[in-house]
């Protein structure tokens, strides 16, 4: 009877590792963290020890291993592609041939080589996995699956219907008509780095006006009622070329793309608001097409575009869905899990465990607009919740360091840290974020997927005016503009934001509850582009976007105590039940791993306190609570 398989996704990007057991996910990492090389494509040798250690077991073990695309028909999809475009494509096909022949085509070989075995590698299909990704973990017994990205081998967006075990791929959008390549196209042209910068697309897409959205509907994309679309390919390089964009998109846009180096002016700010329109609309025709085909109540989503948090608020509140769910690794380091699925549950032929058996999944549908100000300040037991029924344990899938381990490590390094008592380290913590300070948050097992959700993070104080800038100035050395995210107790949620259901992954973009905002100040209706950052627009306002918008994280105590502990006990101090959460890292690292990881990054950046587990550290000048002062200049210049 087998029971342990193993997912690999790796060689495009964010390669990563899943091992499950008995249908259950044991672990899951991205190689990145290791090896501290942001998307890292590499063989996820790292992610595979992880995963073996956490199960204890060796390779030889593992009753099924999976990759999770097929490479031939990728292959297929390259050479096709250039030859279509001879001689245009002739420079990529040089550039990307040899890859492809010296290691791409002999990837079983290759990854037999890599993990020391010579079981069968089985392949899997880039938008099923995806696909399975999306629902196999999902609380849903039956419901629509959609994928959006890029594009897998050939494909580019899927529909499908699941039920049970059986998952059944529909309809198909398959290259070069794709979503993610659109948004991907934009990304590039508005001076951000392809794969990685779509995020900022998003974030500065409020600060716009949809000013180019005809044209490009016009010119560059034809979206059709059923949510498909076909690109115009004179103006994509990317089927023959090595850039994204042609010199179509000078002409439309009114001049060259921006270099990466350059300012960000009014124009990026309306291609990100004309492209995020656009693809907003597509999310939701594809989402009511799925309706359609499947008779679906319920909505499951992955691919990288999932990742489009904005795009999801707008689903759920519009969409013909009542429920939605998104895998939280959305993007192809998730291809790892939803191939092990796909291998446990199609290939092994093993049964889904019934998801009446984890409880009842909880969204209630849309959130009412204008959020009832009568019902501010009444809590609601968290007994009164049903109970929370996915599978991914909170996404804290990676490895964890025990106090112990804390404790040996700062041995070696010569570090001397205060450990507090668990039951006085929320309170501590809680009143450090309360002055002002800025918070490294190490604990538990490391999120899987691209957003950290308390096990990871940098924590501070939603209300602060100057959270956002200092954060992003001083700790993140990035974009002034980029938005932070809030961290809010699930029960609590209704009563800040135009939201009441779960948003764990931090998945969803919804308002501030109107009762939490503030007026416009006289004067300031007229503001243009980043100036609209100056303006507080509610009592929370580190986490407010200028559109009044927050992309939001619930947080239950069943899926991380500690974290739920310091926010109760914020909230016990201040009357606040919202914090600021952003992932443990500074621009272009990946986020920390290792208690060494989130020791130097917290003595680069201008970050207050350190807590790993129990252990807490602060910077020269910051008074703890019941501890020293540990961090000498001395510590701090030999980083
Ligand atoms: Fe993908």
């Amino acid at each position: 009877m087998p029971s342990t398989v193993l997912g690999l996704s790796a060689y495009y990007h964010d390669s990563a590792a899943c091992l499950l057991r008995d249908g259950r996910i044991v672990a899951a990492a991205q190689e990145e963290r290791f090896t501290r090389v942001k998307h890292d494509e590499r063989f996820p040798s790292h992610a595979v020890a992880s995963c073996l250690k956490e199960a204890g077991i060796s390779i030889d073990q593992v009753d099924a291993i999976g990759f999770y695309e097929k490479p031939l028909v990728k292959f297929d999809r390259l050479l096709e592609s250039y030859l279509a475009s001879v001689p245009r494509g002739y420079q990529s096909y040089l550039m990307a041939m040899p890859l492809w022949l010296g290691r791409k085509l002999w990837l079983a070989d290759d990854i037999q080589r890599e993990l020391g075995t010579t079981q069968t590698i089985l392949f899997g299909d880039h938008h099923e996995s995806h696909a399975a990704s999306a629902f196999y973990p999902s609380p849903f017994e039956e419901a629509a699956v959609v994928t959006i990205d890029g594009v897998g081998e050939w494909t580019t967006s899927s529909i499908g219907h699941g039920r049970g075990a059986d998952l059944t791929m529909l309809r198909e959008m398959r290259f070069p008509h794709s979503v993610g390549l659109l948004y991907s196209a934009f990304t590039y042209f508005t001076g951000f780095k392809v794969n990685e910068g779509e995020y900022k697309v998003m974030g500065l897409a409020p600060y716009g006006e949809p000013r180019y959205e005809q044209a490009i509907r016009d010119h560059v994309v034809e979206v059709h009622e059923d949510g498909s679309i076909r690109l115009n390919l004179e103006h994509f390089e990317f089927v023959h070329g090595l850039t994204m964009t042609g010199n179509g998109f000078e002409r439309l846009f009114g001049g060259p793309a921006r270099r990466p180096d350059g300012p960000v002016t009014q124009r990026e700010m309306d291609l990100a608001r004309s492209v995020q329109e656009i693809v907003e609309d597509v999310m939701l025709r594809m989402a009511r097409t799925a309706h359609r085909e499947t008779g679906s109540t319920r909505l499951c989503l992955a691919g990288g575009v999932a990742l489009n948090c904005v795009g999801n608020g707008r689903l759920l509140r519009e969409g013909p869905f009542v429920d939605l769910w998104i895998q939280p690794a959305a993007g192809d380091a998730g291809g790892a899990l939803g191939v092990a699925y796909a291998l446990w549950h199609r290939y092994l032929g093993q049964p889904r465990r019934s998801a009446e058996g984890r409880g009842a999944w909880v969204p209630r549908g849309p959130a009412k607009a204008g959020h009832d100000e009568r019902e501010v300040g009444r809590v609601r037991l968290q007994a009164d919740l049903p109970p929370y029924a996915d599978e991914m344990q909170g996404a804290l899938l990676g490895p964890r360091y025990s106090d112990d381990d804390i404790a040996a490590w700062l041995r070696t390094q010569n570090l001397a840290a205060e450990r507090l008592s668990r039951p006085e380290l929320p309170g501590v913590v809680a009143q450090l974020l309360a002055d002002g300070k800025v918070i490294g948050l190490f604990q538990g097992r490391m999120e899987f997927g691209p957003r950290a959700l308390g096990a990871r993070s940098i924590i501070g104080d939603a209300r602060s005016p100057s959270m956002q800038s200092v954060q992003n100035l001083k700790i993140k050395f990035r974009e002034s503009y980029r938005p932070f995210a809030p961290a809010i107790l699930r029960e609590r949620v209704a009563e800040w934001f135009e939201l009441d259901c779960e948003s764990p992954y931090m998945l969803l973009v919804a308002g501030v509850a109107a009762a939490r905002r503030l007026p416009a100040a006289p004067g300031t209706e007229t503001l243009f582009g980043i100036d609209k950052l100056k303006v507080p627009r509610s009592t929370i306002p580190a986490v407010t976007h200028v559109d009044d918008s927050a992309r939001i994280q619930t947080v239950r105590r069943e899926d991380n105590p500690l974290y739920y502990d310091i926010i109760t006990a914020f909230d016990a101090l201040t009357g606040c039940p919202v914090i600021v959460n952003t992932s443990f890292n500074v621009k272009d690292e990946p986020i920390v791993c290792t208690p060494e990881d989130a020791y130097r990054c917290f003595m680069k950046t201008h970050m207050d306190v350190l807590v790993l587990e129990s252990h807490v550290m602060a910077k020269p000048g910051v008074r703890v609570a019941g501890a020293r002062n540990h961090v000498s200049a001395e510590a701090a210049s030999a980083v």
